[in-house]
């Protein structure tokens, strides 16, 4: 790849003069201008981006670390942080923590070496950790998404599960549930905690009462939902319906339902969370709370930037609101 020596050599003029012309930095004459710009073109000379970032000191690229999984939840988070970084000229390095620490730590490590220009972190193990990597670099811009409490000064991007988990465990006593079971996330997740108060609040607000045969933690995966559903089914008597903390532990009760010879909703009413893209091709299809995860994805990179380049240096938290979507899996008894 051609560089500005070999521009310098070809338009017989010095490395600085070609520099000060590609750059503007330094009235150059027309004619010594023209020459330089002349050989540029024929040696179809490319600026480096390194060289332009250290000039700038920035890079343009965002690193955004997540946790892999089955769940398409992510992926539909990363699809609205990836479409804002293109709309906005930044380039994204994404890293799979698969949920190791170490395997974090690292990518944070080699993230930050490359000179990112800020971090968007959804990866939750995180949660209530010192990232110590991050006191080598205190100036580095950083957002959290989907979490709870952090001991590192960062910008945070939320769905109010609070709230989400009311109106689900509300939208099945609306529709005349009094029996109500709840599967939760792992309640040491922040947002699982939060959907599982919204519901007790529900529940309370209502004069419902709780059954412990009822209510069971999982793990927001499929197999999660899947064996709470079982646990659920042999201590006997079902609910009349369950709030199932998220769509893909939603999936694995309807199928662990479905092999009982449980209907749904006839015998059994369900509601999930997120409202991932398969949810309404689910047989039935499901009725959820939606969380706006493309919004969740484009907030995070523009309070991310908005950090970048310059703007308040206080951290922020951005909560974005759930809704109900209504679909075939509750049933209404009233
Ligand atoms: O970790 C997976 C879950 O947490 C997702 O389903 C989404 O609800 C997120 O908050």
């Amino acid at each position: 790849m051609a560089t500005m020596k070999d521009i310098a050599k070809l338009a017989g003029v010095s490395t600085s003069t070609v520099s000060h012309v590609i750059n503007k930095s330094r009235y150059v004459s027309e004619e010594i201008s023209e020459r330089v710009n002349s050989a540029a073109r024929e040696l179809n000379y490319r600026p480096s981006a390194l060289a332009r970032s250290l000039k700038v000191n920035r890079t343009k690229t965002i690193g955004m670390l997540v946790t892999t999984s089955t769940n398409p939840f992510f992926g539909e988070v990363v699809k609205g942080v990836e479409r804002s970084c293109y709309h906005k000229g930044y380039n994204l390095i994404l890293c799979n923590t698969e949920g190791d620490n170490e395997r974090m730590r690292g990518s944070i490590d080699t993230l930050l070496q490359k000179r990112v220009d800020g971090l968007i972190l959804m990866c939750s193990s995180l949660e209530g950790e010192r990232i110590d990597v991050f006191e080598q670099y205190p100036d580095i811009p950083v957002v959290v998404m989907d979490w709870g409490p952090m001991l590192f000064t960062s910008d945070k991007i939320q769905d109010n599960s609070l709230r989400g988990g009311y109106l689900a465990a509300k939208h099945l006593i609306d529709c005349g549930h009094k029996q109500i079971g709840c599967i939760t996330g792992p309640l040491v997740k922040h947002q699982a905690q939060m959907r599982y108060e919204g519901y007790k609040r529900a529940i309370n607000e209502a004069g419902l009462t709780f059954s412990a045969d009822w209510i069971v933690e999982a793990d927001f995966e499929c197999e999660g939902g899947y064996d709470a559903f079982n646990r659920i089914y042999a201590k006997g008597k079902l609910p009349s319906a369950i709030f199932v903390c998220n769509d893909m532990m939603a999936m694995g009760v309807i199928n662990a339902a479905h092999e009982k010879g449980i209907h749904i909703p006839q015998d059994l009413s369900i509601i999930g969370y997120d409202d991932i893209h398969i949810a309404k091709f689910m047989t039935p299809s499901l009725t959820t709370i939606h969380q706006p995860k493309y919004r969740l994805g484009k907030a995070a990179v523009e309070a991310l930037l908005n950090k970048v380049e310059g703007g308040s240096t206080d951290a922020q938290v951005v909560q974005l609101e759930p809704t109900l979507v209504e679909r075939s899996t509750v049933l209404t008894l009233n």
